[in-house]
């Protein structure tokens, strides 16, 4: 046996790939290399077209590789054939935007049969369908039909589908686009938990940009190009401040600012709670005069770029911040960090690193 460490379950090496023959060819995805460790959460991000799904197909070996290499598994992808592909999508869990369950079947029979496919039967079969299903929530459902379950339940059996024969690679395409704000984020949660708890793989394509905070690692697509999250991040900024420039010239980047100051408190401690996402919003939404997608748009951006602070080098520009203002934002990032009941001790030290980068007076003294 040699000492090294076993290949991730996914690596990509320098992966291009074109659609259509002759004057219809056409090259959709450029020299993608990554890779993917287990226990990891990769979101796929980018505009429509980018990319995502033709990339996360080739992943899942529903689609060959015609450039690079494409290592799922311990298997190369790259001119597989249809034996090895299939071999290959049996040990993936695949999650769709829509979930896929057969309406004539229930929901433990839908699961079952994703089992069967892998040959488990009789009581160990049983007992992997109730728990799997148990674990998504639907434990008082094993017998309903799918038309008998709410959308976010119905997502949730595909889940469970998937993960039914504990896959090491699971790949979602959009899995949160048909449910609402709440359900989405608990299926991404949920994925998230199975994900750490089994050691899985995962690739999550969304357009959602709340869930982005999941992610260990966010690879951006633009036009069939992986680009860095940094240059996502201060297109997506200036965009912002555009926004905000119409509104209130003067108050644009202490908005931006002030945004980017509660983004860093919430994210003190590895965790943005919902309480905590509640008071952002509230209290940018009583700083300036926006609609609701506006205050929604500066918090993503604001989360976008904590994550992507680590990349980006320097700190944003300061300004706007005299006298009332100060204390207001001093005020707000307590509001953040009590938000969910009790301001830690990485939250304290957050706002007190904020507080002396700024050159911000906290009379409060706490
Ligand atoms: N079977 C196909 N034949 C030819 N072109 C295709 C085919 N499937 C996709 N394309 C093209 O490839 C490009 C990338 O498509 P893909 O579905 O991967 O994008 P995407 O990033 O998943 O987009 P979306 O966010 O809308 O789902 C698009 O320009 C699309 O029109
Ligand atoms: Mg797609």
């Amino acid at each position: 046996m040699s000492g090294e460490a076993p290949e991730a379950p996914i690596v990509l090496e320098d992966v291009s790939y074109t659609y259509g023959k002759g004057a219809l060819k056409k090259q959709i995805l450029f020299n993608i290399s990554t890779s993917v460790k287990p226990g990891e959460i990769i979101i796929l991000t980018g505009p429509s077209g980018s990319g995502k799904t033709t990339l996360l197909t080739m992943m899942g070996a529903l689609r060959s590789a015609q450039e690079g290499s494409v290592r799922v598994l311990g298997q190369e992808l790259k001119a597989a054939k249809r034996r090895t592909q299939m071999k290959v999508r049996r040990q993936i869990g695949f999650i769709f935007q829509s979930h896929n369950l057969l309406d004539s079947l229930t929901i433990s029979q839908n699961v079952k049969m994703a089992l069967q496919l892998n040959k488990v039967k009789g009581g160990e079969g049983k007992e992997r369908i109730k728990t799997v299903l148990e674990r998504v929530g639907l434990g008082d459902h094993l017998h309903k039909y799918p038309d008998q379950l709410s959308g976010g339940q119905k997502q949730r059996a595909g889940i469970a589908r998937a993960l039914v024969n504990r896959p090491r690679v699971v790949l979602a395409d959009e899995p949160t686009a048909s449910l609402d704000k709440q359900s989405g984020r608990d299926v991404v949660e949920l994925i998230q938990e199975l994900a750490r708890e089994e050691g899985t793989a995962v690739v999550l394509v969304t357009h959602d940009n709340r869930i982005l905070d999941v992610a260990d690692r966010i690879l951006h697509l633009e036009d069939g190009h992986v680009k860095s999250l940094t240059e996502a991040v201060s297109e997506g900024t200036s965009r912002m401040l555009n926004l905000l420039e119409k509104h209130d010239p003067s108050s644009a980047s202490y908005l931006a600012t002030f945004a980017f100051a509660l983004a860093r408190v919430a994210y003190a401690d590895n965790e943005v709670t919902q309480d905590e996402q509640d008071a952002m919003r509230r209290i940018l939404k009583e700083l300036a005069n926006l609609k609701d997608s506006e205050v929604d748009f500066i918090m993503e951006m604001s989360m976008m770029q904590k994550r992507a602070q680590a990349e980006i080098s320097g700190s944003a520009e300061i300004g706007g911040f005299e006298g009332e203002r100060q204390q207001l934002l001093v005020d707000s990032l307590y509001a953040i960090a009590e938000a969910d009941g009790r301001v830690s001790e990485e939250e304290k030290q957050e706002i007190h690193a904020i507080i002396a980068e700024f050159g911000l007076e906290d009379s409060s003294q706490r």
